[in-house]
């Protein structure tokens, strides 16, 4: 049986642009560096006034309004964020608030970049169980505020973005649209590797990302290939099948890398790292609207999604759309 359908996405940005050239004003670094290492040529930036929940119900909004559902009808709302508004309440309360529709379920996934592919599969299971019928599935994300502004290594690479799914309990239509098959996998051992050195337990502040670049790097490629496969395993689905992969999106060079092992057309996989930079957990759905709203996705294909972040965590989706 098929699990749980989407019925619509949306997404959200800043308003600011901030570009390559502006940021090595201010840093040890250059566009050309930027472009070749990453391929990243643009991040949005928050700026005041907004904040992880405002781009998160935007893009909530966004996507409610293309399934043509109202927010009453949400009964789960499961938002993905390394980047809260505040350390509690959930900033899926916040969101639910906003959106009012009280009353149901509502919290926050925290599996940083894998952390769409996390809730995801949360709100697939929830709805198969019969918590709710319809739920927002939500990556939200303001890393522009835990950046170390003066670390070449780690603020080129990120930025803040929002993206939301609505999701449907499975159906048993004939058409066999929906959530076909999930893995999802952790390491703590990897815990240097990619972390924030702060946060309420431990030093009472926010902290700043900190990572070791080229070993996160090296286990994305194997982990992520590694997840694909078995994804297709599961599902009994040729790699040539897939219409679409929509990657997390941290470097161009790993989805490269990532499609060359798998033997995947580079031409099937949907990258915006160009345009948003890596957004973490707003990545994958933000990517998955901008193919859905340009055309490339439609009805009827097979759309794999995946991720890898700090934990390490990383996991994969395999949907019909
Ligand atoms: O979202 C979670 C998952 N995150 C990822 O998947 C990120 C994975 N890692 C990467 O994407 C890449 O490792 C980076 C983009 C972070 C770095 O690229 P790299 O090709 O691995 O570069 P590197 O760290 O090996 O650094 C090469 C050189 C170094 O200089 P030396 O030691 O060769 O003189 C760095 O100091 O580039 C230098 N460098 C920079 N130069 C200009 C590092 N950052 C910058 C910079 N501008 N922003």
């Amino acid at each position: 049986m098929s699990g749980s359908r989407v019925l619509g996405t949306g997404s959200a940005l800043p308003r600011r642009v901030v570009t390559n050239a502006e940021l090595a004003e201010t840093v040890d670094t250059s566009d050309e560096w930027i472009v070749a290492r990453t391929g990243i040529r643009q991040r949005y930036v928050a700026g005041e006034g907004e904040t992880t929940s405002t781009l998160a119900i935007a893009a909530a909004r966004a996507a409610l309004a293309d399934a043509g559902v109202e927010a009453s009808s949400i009964g789960l709302i499961v938002l993905a964020t390394a980047t809260p508004d505040n350390t509690f309440p959930a900033t899926a309360t916040k969101v639910q608030a906003a959106l009012g529709c009280q009353g149901g379920i509502a919290f926050d996934v925290a599996a940083v970049c894998s952390g769409f592919l996390y809730a995801l599969a949360t709100a697939d299971s929830l709805l198969k169980t019969g918590m709710a019928t319809r739920a927002l599935v939500i990556g939200a994300e303001t890393f522009s505020r835990i950046l170390d502004w003066e670390d070449r290594t780690t603020c080129v690479l990120f930025g803040d973005g929002a993206g939301a799914v609505v999701l449907e309990a499975p159906s048993g239509e004939a058409d066999g649209a929906g959530i076909l098959g999930t893995r999802l996998h952790a390491d703590g051992d990897q815990h240097d590797l990619l972390y924030v050195d702060g946060g309420p337990s431990s030093t009472q502040t926010v902290g700043h990302v900190r990572m070791r670049g080229p070993e996160v790097f090296r286990h994305a490629v194997v982990n992520l290939a590694a997840v694909l496969r078995e994804v297709l395993e599961d599902t009994g689905v040729s790699v040539n099948e897939i219409d679409w992969v929509v990657p997390h999106q941290a470097n161009a060079r790993i989805l490269d890398a990532t499609a060359r092992k798998l033997g995947l057309a580079p031409e099937k996989v949907v990258v915006t790292v160009h345009d948003h930079a890596n957004t973490s957990a707003a990545s994958v759905p933000l990517a998955l609207d901008v193919a859905r709203k340009d055309g490339r996705i439609k009805p009827g294909d097979l759309v794999m999604l995946e991720a890898m972040g700090g934990g390490f965590t990383w996991g994969a989706s395999l949907i019909r759309m």
